[in-house]
This record gives structure tokens, C-alpha cells and sequence, in this order.
């Protein structure tokens, strides 16, 4: 029986329900963290690697290159992630996102490091750079979460600038959707979604970052999944890392980063651990078929791993100085 088939089997039998609650059950499962820590250090050729939600060359490339002089895989995730923020003919990212119903963009952006250390900015607006003020919060306040207007002041006491988010090309979109104002996510907006990356550097150390826009014409106030740990975004530098991209209100109650690195952490492959937090959404909620979700993972040896509901996701990996785009396997193949 094919593995995939497998696990719809015994999720639907409740077997799955079974696996779900081992997951956490640290002291009943095999702990393989330091058998991965040292076959990493025993293949260290396979860094530095960066690994990416979507078809984004420029912010792959950005983040190798940064990899490649040196740099920490912190550097790299939030040049990385820079590159997509500042790129307004993207509309799921930054500048030039898709607005909420009352036409403000606002974004949300979350880092990991690889100490476990993490720093979120949620509903900011009017800032390019959400993923370097997610830095900030982590690196230079006593919280991990900063939202709204509260992360916006701290981001122009820390010189950041104020910028108009709202793009004529993202205003006419929005302008568009009011006609009907009908909401229903959008599956592959545009083959590009919120970003996702995770990378290790030559000193084998993963850390990985998550920027968007959130979903377009969403409510205003709303929060999606990439801002918040374990859910848009999970790192343990032990054994691996995942991020998602689509609707994160499917991640969120799956929280789906953080069961593929405790999957990774019980000995599946990164591609295993993605197709089974996969299912535990289509598995848990029959309206799958009209929403997205992909996840991408990365583990300490270098392994990657992607998956999706739908067709139509894909991933961008830098690695061995090539900078490549893949398509991503999928759950609904009717
Ligand atoms: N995954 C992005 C969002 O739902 O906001």
C-alpha cells in the first residue's frame, strides 16, 4: 500500500488521531535528534542550503549569496525575505500587497533563529520591512510579538521609514473585489502566496523566517498563521525546520510547522513530515478541496521536503550554487 494511502487509511480509522497525540509524547518516541546532528556533521558538503515557498529566484539567490560569503542563515532569511518585501509587482508580500476589505494593507512577518529565539510582528502597516522588524522585536525588546500600531511605533524608533503599502495596482484589485465584495480565499493567488524560507549555513546552524500580506479582502484585525510560532513557522536547530504558505486559518489549527519538526524529530523525512501535517487538515476538514496549503521543510542534514493540497505550489532551493524552482507533489489529484 502506498505510504500516502497509508496514512489516509489510519487517519480515518483514528489511528492518525493516535499518531497525533504520540507526537508530542516526547519520552515514549525515539528521539533521533543527536543521530541527525551527527550524520549532519558528517556531510557538511550539502551546505549552505536555502529553501523557499513559491517560484521566488530573486530571494533565494539573495539569501545563497549572503550564505555564501559567510553569513549566519539569520543574515540570509531576512535578506532573503527582504528582496520579496521590496518587489511591488508582487501582491501577497510587502509593498504592494493586497489590502484587507477596508483597502489597508497590513503585514505580518515572523524569525526564528537558530537558539530557538523568535521575534513576530502582526497587523503592522505602512512599513516595507516586516520580516527585519521581527528581527528587532526578537533581538532588541523582552517580547517575542509586537502588533498594530504598537509595532509600527517601535518600527520608526528603530529608523525605520514610513511608506504607503498600497500600490495603484493593488488599490484597482482591491477596487475590483468591492464590486461584489464576495470573500472566498483564493487558491495560488497568482502562483505566489506568503513567503516562507528556511536555510542552514556553512556552519550547519538553521534558522527561517515568513512574510506576508495575509490573505486578501480578509477582515480587518485579521492574523493568519505566519506570524505565529509553530504554526506559519517552526526551527529546532537540532533536527530541522518547516514554514507554510496559503490559509493560515488551517495551519493554525493544525499548528503545522511545529508537528513537521516534531515528525522530523521522530524520524520521518522532511517529505513525510509535510505530506502527513497535509492531511491532518484534508483528513479534518471536508471543505479542503476550496483552500490552499503548502508546506516546505528543511532537516539538519540538509533534506528537503514540500508538499501541497493543490497543484500548482512549488519551491525555490538554492544550493550548490544553483538557484532551482521544483513543483511541489499534491494531495487532490481528482
Ligand atoms: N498564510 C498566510 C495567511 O493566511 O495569512
Amino acid at each position: 500500500m502506498k505510504r500516502r494511502k497509508f496514512l489516509q487509511n489510519a487517519s480515518l480509522t483514528g489511528i492518525g488521531v493516535a499518531v497525533g497525540a504520540s507526537v508530542l509524547a516526547k519520552n515514549t518516541a525515539k528521539d533521533i535528534s543527536s543521530e541527525i546532528v551527527s550524520e549532519a556533521t558528517n556531510s557538511p558538503t550539502t551546505f549552505p542550503i536555502v529553501i523557499a515557498t513559491w517560484d521566488v529566484p530573486n530571494a533565494t539567490n539573495k539569501a545563497g549569496q549572503v550564505l555564501d560569503e559567510g553569513k549566519s542563515a539569520l543574515d540570509a532569511i531576512e535578506q532573503g525575505c527582504m528582496a520579496e518585501e521590496a518587489d511591488a509587482s508582487n501582491q501577497s508580500v510587502g509593498l504592494g500587497g493586497l489590502p484587507d476589505r477596508d483597502g489597508n494593507v497590513t503585514l505580518d512577518a515572523c524569525i526564528m533563529n537558530k537558539d530557538g529565539n523568535y521575534g513576530s510582528v502582526v497587523y503592522i502597516q505602512n512599513i516595507v520591512h516586516a520580516i527585519s522588524i521581527a528581527r528587532k522585536v526578537m533581538e532588541e525588546t523582552p517580547h517575542v510579538i509586537l502588533a498594530g500600531k504598537g509595532a509600527e511605533k517601535f518600527a520608526v524608533s528603530q529608523g525605520f521609514k514610513r511608506v504607503n503599502l498600497l500600490t495603484e495596482a493593488s488599490k484597482k484589485r482591491w477596487e475590483k473585489w468591492k464590486v461584489t465584495s464576495e470573500y472566498k480565499p483564493i487558491i495560488n493567488i497568482e502562483n505566489h502566496d506568503t513567503i516562507g524560507m528556511l536555510a542552514i549555513d556553512k556552519n550547519g546552524d538553521i534558522s527561517g523566517g515568513c512574510t506576508t500580506s495575509g490573505l486578501a479582502f480578509k477582515m480587518a484585525g485579521r492574523v493568519g498563521d505566519s506570524p505565529i510560532i509553530g504554526s506559519g513557522l517552526f526551527i529546532d536547530n537540532k533536527i530541522g525546520g518547516a514554514t507554510a504558505t496559503g490559509l493560515g486559518e488551517e495551519v493554525l489549527k493544525t499548528v503545522g510547522s511545529f508537528l513537521i519538526v516534531e515528525l522530523m524529530r521522530q524520524g520521518r523525512t522532511p517529505q513525510e513530515a509535510c505530506e502527513e501535517a497535509i492531511l491532518r487538515i484534508v483528513t479534518s476538514n471536508p471543505n479542503f478541496k476550496n483552500f490552499q496549503v503548502g508546506y516546505i521543510a528543511l532537516n539538519k542534514k540538509g533534506e528537503t521536503g514540500y508538499y501541497s493540497i493543490h497543484e500548482r505550489f512549488s519551491t525555490s532551493i538554492y544550493k550548490d550554487g544553483k538557484n532551482e524552482n521544483f513543483k511541489s507533489d499534491f494531495y487532490n489529484k481528482t
